[in-house]
C-alpha cells in the first residue's frame, strides 16, 4: 500500500523524557531512577486499567495519580512543590537531538504528519512548543476527544478518519513495543524506534521494521514513498 501519511507517538518517541527521571534523581537522591520507572509503570497500567473498566480519566489525571502512587511505594514524601516540578517537566520536554532535521526532511518530501498520544491537547501543545518542534505536524491528535487510551482500536482509528485512509497507509512510529504491537495489530505499517535496545514484546505481532532513531523512519518512510 502506498503511503499517506505518518503518525508518530509522542513520549520517549518524540519527546525526550530523560528529564523527569533527571529531576526525580535530584529531588529523591538515590531514587530517582526506581522513581521513574514506577511512574512510567503505573501510568501506563493505569491506562490500561481505565480502558478495561471504561473508567477514563485524562492522562494529565492520570500521570498525577502514578506519581503519587510511586512516592508513597518508595516512601518518598511528595511535597506539593516537587510534585509541580516533576509534572511541570512534562510541559517542558526537550526533543530528541536528531528530530528537526529529520521532520524537515520528511515534510520536504510532502509527507503528511501527526502525532497520536495518549497525552491530552494541553500536554501535547506544550511539549510540541517547548520541543521546538512547531510547525512540522499536521495535526496533533490526542486520545481525549474518543476519551480511550491506546491500545483501544478507537484511539488508533483516529489516524485514518483523519488522514481518509486505510491504516495500512499510515506508517506509525512509536518507541514504545507495546504501542507498536497495538498499532500493528490495528493495521497501521509500523517502525519501533528501539531506542534502549529491548527487546520485542512476546506477543506473537512484530514491526514492519526496527530502528533506532529518527533517521530510520526518514530513510524508511522515503523508502516506502520512491
Ligand atoms: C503517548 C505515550 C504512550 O504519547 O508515549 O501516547
Amino acid at each position: 500500500m502506498p503511503l499517506k501519511a505518518i503518525a508518530f507517538d509522542a513520549y520517549g518517541t518524540l519527546f525526550d523524557v530523560y528529564s523527569v527521571g533527571a529531576l526525580a534523581e535530584d529531588l529523591f537522591p538515590g531514587k530517582g531512577a526506581q522513581l521513574a520507572t514506577i511512574w512510567r509503570d503505573k501510568q501506563i497500567e493505569y491506562t490500561r486499567l481505565r480502558n478495561m473498566c471504561e473508567q477514563y480519566a485524562d492522562f494529565w489525571q492520570v500521570t498525577g495519580d502514578a506519581l503519587d502512587y510511586a512516592c508513597e511505594a518508595l516512601e518518598q514524601d511528595l511535597t506539593p512543590d516537587a510534585r509541580d516540578r516533576l509534572m511541570g517537566q512534562y510541559a517542558e520536554l526537550s526533543a530528541f537531538r536528531e528530530n528537526a532535521e529529520q521532520l524537515k526532511r520528511l515534510q520536504g518530501a510532502g509527507i503528511a504528519m501527526s502525532i497520536l498520544s495518549n497525552g491530552t491537547p494541553w500536554m501535547l501543545d506544550q511539549a510540541v512548543k517547548a520541543s521546538g518542534l512547531e510547525g512540522y505536524f499536521d495535526h496533533v491528535l490526542s486520545v481525549d476527544t474518543v476519551k480511550r487510551f491506546k491500545t483501544a482500536p478507537e484511539a488508533y482509528q483516529m489516524g485514518p478518519d483523519t488522514f481518509d485512509c486505510d491504516a495500512g497507509e499510515i506508517l506509525f512510529v512509536s518507541s514504545n513495543c507495546w504501542d507498536i504491537c497495538g498499532a500493528t495489530w490495528f493495521g497501521y505499517r509500523t517502525i519501533w524506534l528501539n531506542r534502549y535496545g529491548l527487546p520485542l514484546e512476546r506477543l506473537g505481532v512484530e514491526p514492519h521494521r526496527i530502528g533506532s532513531s529518527l533517521q530510520d523512519v526518514a530513510d524508511y518512510a522515503v523508502e516506502l514513498i520512491t
